[in-house]
């Protein structure tokens, strides 16, 4: 594959530790164990797209540099993992003989652990235990629930977690930088918007909008995501806080009209609310309301009169009332309007 149509997203994964973003303490602790070669089994757990899949290999290569390739067992969902692979060629690559560098040990690298199943991961704990002098584990997990406690027990936890709207900001201008992409800075803001934290999703977007517009704007963003612009959200949010709840309809029916699943709808307002300008009490009386919908929807009652019915609550809420009451000075919602 040409550099020109790499996906970004492996174009630009960090090779060395030191340019993984965010997760500083995670990170610091990689980087510790990478400086001593001394690596306990470890677990690497968080959401999506925040960089564990990136560190443990960088790890491993900063571990192991030149016998990456005898020294590395790499395994992720897509390779069998049942008990025999457990069995066997894990058990192999544990008994071959590696010259790893002074202090360091063979990796046995188990991405997306969570999808194995309970009975290979049963099979692995002898394993971890027989060879630990000359092997080690290294996994990597969204849901560290899915490990089996036995596993855990053996292993010590690093936490990834979302990544900050500024990390993942600068590295979409980074990359912008290096790809001569021109962005507007209400498309950056779109594409961090929707990537909440995920950079993988953010860097994908970023290449798929400028691949699909040549532009990116905030518009064009939203329509490669698929998503009801929150532009819109915000504005049946604050009319219902005004009381307005005909508006507030309206807006609604045409993003539904437009074809938005209801659990995306409920997703972005909530990603909205979060962010709406307004104080702590009302906003966690309007989150509390959002959430419900949004539970009831997750259920399966995901229709329009679910949103309906929400917009509804929110706009007899008083919330508004409160609002005013909790805003000092100068907090603008409406720009006017009224009850
Ligand atoms: N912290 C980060 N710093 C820089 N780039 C990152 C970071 N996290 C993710 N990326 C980018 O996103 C891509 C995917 O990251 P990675 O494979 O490490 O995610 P992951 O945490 O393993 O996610 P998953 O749980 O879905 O496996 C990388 O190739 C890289 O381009
Ligand atoms: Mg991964």
């Amino acid at each position: 594959m040409s550099n020109n149509n790499k996906p970004w997203v492996e174009k630009y994964r960090p090779k060395v530790l030191s340019e993984v973003v965010g997760n500083e303490e995670a990170v610091a602790r990689l980087e510790a164990i990478a400086a001593t070669g001394n690596l306990p089994n470890v677990i690497l757990a968080g959401p999506p797209g925040t960089g564990k899949t990136t560190s443990m290999l960088a790890l491993a290569r900063q571990m192991l540099g030149d016998v990456y390739n005898e020294g590395v067992l790499e395994l992720n969902a897509s390779d069998d993992r049942g008990i025999e692979v457990v069995r066997e060629r894990i058990k192999m690559f544990a008994k071959k003989r590696v010259n790893v560098p002074e202090g360091a040990h063979k990796l046995v690298v188990l991405d997306e652990a969570d999808s194995m199943t309970t009975a290979a991961q049963q099979a692995m704990r002898r394993t971890m235990e027989v060879y630990s002098n000359t092997t080690r584990f290294a996994l990597a997990c969204n849901n560290s629930n899915k490990i089996a406690e036995p596993i855990q027990s053996r292993c010590a936890m690093v936490r990834f977690s979302k990544l900050s709207d500024k990390h993942v900001l600068d590295r979409l201008e980074f990359v912008c930088r290096q790809e001569n992409v021109t962005a507007t800075a209400k498309g950056l803001e779109a594409l961090i918007f929707t990537a909440d934290g995920d950079m993988r999703n953010a860097l994908n977007n970023l290449q798929s909008t400028y691949s699909g517009f040549g532009v990116v704007d905030d518009v064009s963003v939203f329509r490669v995501c698929d998503q009801p612009h929150p532009v819109v959200v915000a504005r049946i949010l604050t009319n219902c806080l005004d009381g307005d709840l005909e508006k507030g309809l309206q807006d609604l029916q045409t993003l539904w009209g437009q074809g938005y699943a209801a659990i995306d709808l409920i997703q972005t307002f909530f990603k909205v609310t979060r962010a709406l300008d307004v104080p702590e009490a009302p906003k966690l009386a309007l989150l509390k309301h959002v959430g419900f919908a949004h539970m009831r929807i997750a259920d399966g009652a995901a229709t329009l009169l679910q949103l309906a019915g929400l917009l509804a609550k929110i706009s007899n809420a008083n919330l508004k009332v409160k609002v005013r009451h909790l805003v000092d000075d100068g907090v603008d919602l409406d720009g006017g309007g009224g009850m």
